[in-house]
Parts: structure tokens; C-alpha cells; sequence
């Protein structure tokens, strides 16, 4: 069964083709490189024993994705992590977004919508959901203006897919709304790799702890939380890619009941800022170098998953908690920079 990943070189998209290699897909990756690197290749080789299948395709160039789909005409099923996805950058190179996380999309459904039968699994994000009403957030809760280009382009991507599904019933999709991934495969092989200064917490934690970065600015301890520092719902990279599996097998197998599904993808459990400090400094045995600064604007004060529907609907159940998956954070971390 040929599966193709687009982005497949990135953080989840990496993790998502080993995920995928392991359960007997053939898999094809489809990457720009503009935020991964080559090398990735070589550690999913080195976790599977299996090489995928690699093309380096700018996605925003229309005829090179109707070509490669020409050239790939058994093609199982699409999933689409290919996009930008860094909040701030979105803010200050808006067209830039909108081009490539929406272009894109619709060059591969144009293409997907042709075949007599076409199975796509979209990255999306809880970003849509801006600062819920109530927690834990369900997958009814309704989307909220959102609060950057980033997230405009998750909301758009889901209206797009939703309307084509209506007029094309050989078209099944499900759209997998992340919480927050963190974390690298046990074997430390493939991980997070930002370039630049992190905008995430969790990458920028580790390299501060490596000494790589000074200190890390925590922004904001006057929250209405447990301590005061937002929260969010941490959710292991490899979790996330199992999940990934178990949406396109249900699409595959035709177990989907309307031809457009949504889930959440979180462990239900929110963490503070601060607990995710405390356990970088419990799984590390490191302190950790941090400084209380101003509010990050854009930033809500919490949001986690109500995981029901994945749970008992997907047969879906995050399991590493965030102590194992910031474990597997600092392994990587050292790793790299061994
Ligand atoms: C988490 C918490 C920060 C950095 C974003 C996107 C989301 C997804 C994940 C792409 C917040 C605090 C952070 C730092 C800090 N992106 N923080 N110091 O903003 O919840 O989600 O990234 O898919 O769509 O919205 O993640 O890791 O940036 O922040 O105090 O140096 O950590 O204020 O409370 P976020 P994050």
C-alpha cells in the first residue's frame, strides 16, 4: 500500500513515516527542505531498515504536483503535514502563509479529487479553537477568530476540506487537530531540529539546558492558572504519529461515517509552563536557567483535549506521559549535540 508523505522529513511528518514503514506501507515523501534536512532520511533508515521513497518538490509549483501524481497513480492515501507553521513568522509574512499552507492544499485536492477513490489525513492544529470556553476543549467547540495567519490558514484548510468533501463523495478525509507535540523517537534517531532560535517551549528548554541557549524567558506568571504560567496539553511526537496510522487505515478500510472527520490529538492532561520546567529538571537532574518576563502576545491561558471521541471513535489513546516524553526530548538533545 504506497502512502504518500508530504513534509515527511519534518518533526511529525519524520516520526509519522517510520510509524507507517513499521506497520508495512510503502511510503513516499514529498519535502521542500526549507525547514528539515536530507539527513532525516537516514535516521528513519536507521529505526526501520527501510529507505522511503524521497522527492524534493516545492508543493506552490501546480504542475510539478499534477505531474507527480501522473507519475504515482497508486497512490493509497495522502498526509499533508507540509505547511509553515511558526506563529510569530506568520504575523510578519502573512502572504507567505496564505501561499504556501493554502496553495498547496488545494493543488494535492485538486489532484486527489480526480481518482476514483482518495484517502487524506490533514495537520491541523488546537490553534483553531483560539482560547476556548470551556476545558477540556471537545472536537464541537467552536472555532474562534483566529489569533494569527498561522492558525487562519489550520481554519481555512479544514473549510476547504470540508466543502470538497461535499461534492466529492470519492473523497475521504480526516482532519487531526494537535495539541502540543514535544519529544523524539526512543531510538534518538530522528527529533526535533528548529532552525534558529525555537519558538516552542520545549526545544528552547533543552537547549538551554545543553547550554546552547542563556536562559529561557518564560512569558508570564500572572495567569489565571495553578501557578500563574499558561497551560497546554504536551503529547508525545511518537503518539501522535500512531494516530496519524490508525486515521489512514480507517479511512482505507472505509470504517470512517461521513466522508469528513475531525479529531483532537492530546493526552487530556494540561501542564503549566512551570511543571514543564519542573520535569525537565527531574528527568535531566539539571536546573534549569529561567526568567519570569512579560506576556507573549497572541498566547492563550490554557487549552487541552478532551481525547473521548479519539479515544473510544479513532481506538486512539496517547500513551507516554510528559516525564517520558521530555525524557525523550533531553536524549535527542544530548544526542545532537554529542
Ligand atoms: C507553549 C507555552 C508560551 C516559549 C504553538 C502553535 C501551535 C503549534 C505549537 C504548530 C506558552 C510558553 C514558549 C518560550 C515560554 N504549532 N513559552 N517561553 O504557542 O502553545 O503553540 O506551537 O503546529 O499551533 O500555536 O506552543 O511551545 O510556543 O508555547 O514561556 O520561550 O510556553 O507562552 O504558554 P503554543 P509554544
Amino acid at each position: 500500500m504506497k502512502v504518500l508523505v508530504t513534509g515527511g522529513l519534518g518533526f511529525i511528518g519524520s516520526h509519522t513515516v517510520v510509524e507507517l514503514q513499521e506497520q508495512g506501507f510503502e511510503v513516499v515523501i514529498i519535502d521542500d527542505l526549507s525547514n528539515s534536512s536530507e539527513k532525516v532520511i537516514d535516521g528513519i533508515v536507521a529505526i526501520t531498515g527501510k529507505k522511503p521513497v524521497f522527492e524534493k518538490i516545492d508543493l506552490k509549483e501546480k504542475s510539478k504536483v499534477e505531474d507527480f501524481f501522473k507519475r504515482h497513480n497508486t497512490i493509497e492515501g495522502v498526509i499533508h503535514f507540509a505547511a509553515s507553521k511558526a506563529v510569530g513568522e506568520s504575523v510578519e509574512k502573512p502572504l507567505l502563509y496564505y501561499e504556501n499552507n493554502i496553495s498547496t492544499l488545494v493543488y494535492i485536492l485538486k489532484e486527489l479529487s480526480k481518482k476514483d477513490k482518495a484517502n487524506f489525513i490533514f495537520s491541523s492544529s488546537c490553534t483553531v479553537y483560539g482560547q476556548a470556553d470551556t476545558m477540556p476543549i471537545t472536537e464541537s467547540a467552536p472555532v474562534k477568530a483566529a489569533e494569527s495567519p498561522y492558525g487562519n490558514t489550520k481554519q481555512i484548510g479544514e473549510e476547504i476540506i470540508s466543502e470538497t468533501c461535499k461534492v466529492a463523495p470519492s473523497l475521504s478525509a480526516i482532519a487531526l487537530r494537535y495539541f502540543n507535540p514535544m519529544g523524539a523517537h526512543p531510538s534518538a534517531e530522528i527529533g526535533e531540529l528548529p532552525i534558529g532560535v525555537p519558538q516552542n517551549l520545549v526545544p528552547f528548554i533543552t537547549q538551554t539546558g545543553i547550554g546552547m541557549r542563556q536562559q529561557l524567558s518564560v512569558f508570564g506568571d500572572d495567569y489565571p492558572t495553578t501557578d500563574g504560567t499558561c497551560v497546554r496539553d504536551y503529547i508525545h511526537v511518537v503518539d501522535l504519529a500512531k494516530a496519524h496510522v490508525i486515521a489512514l487505515k480507517r479511512l482505507i478500510d472505509g470504517k470512517n461515517v461521513t466522508n469528513y472527520e475531525v479529531f483532537n490529538l492530546g493526552t487530556g492532561t494540561g501542564s503549566s509552563v512551570l511543571e514543564v520546567i519542573h520535569s525537565f529538571e527531574k528527568v535531566s537532574g539539571k536546573k534549569l536557567n529561567y526568567k519570569i518576563v512579560d506576556r507573549r502576545p497572541g498566547d492563550v491561558i490554557s487549552a487541552y483535549a478532551n481525547t473521548e471521541k479519539a479515544n473510544s471513535v479513532l481506538g486512539w489513546k496517547a500513551e507516554s506521559t510528559l516525564d517520558q516524553a521530555m525524557k525523550s526530548a533531553w536524549d535527542w538533545e544530548v544526542k545532537i549535540r554529542s
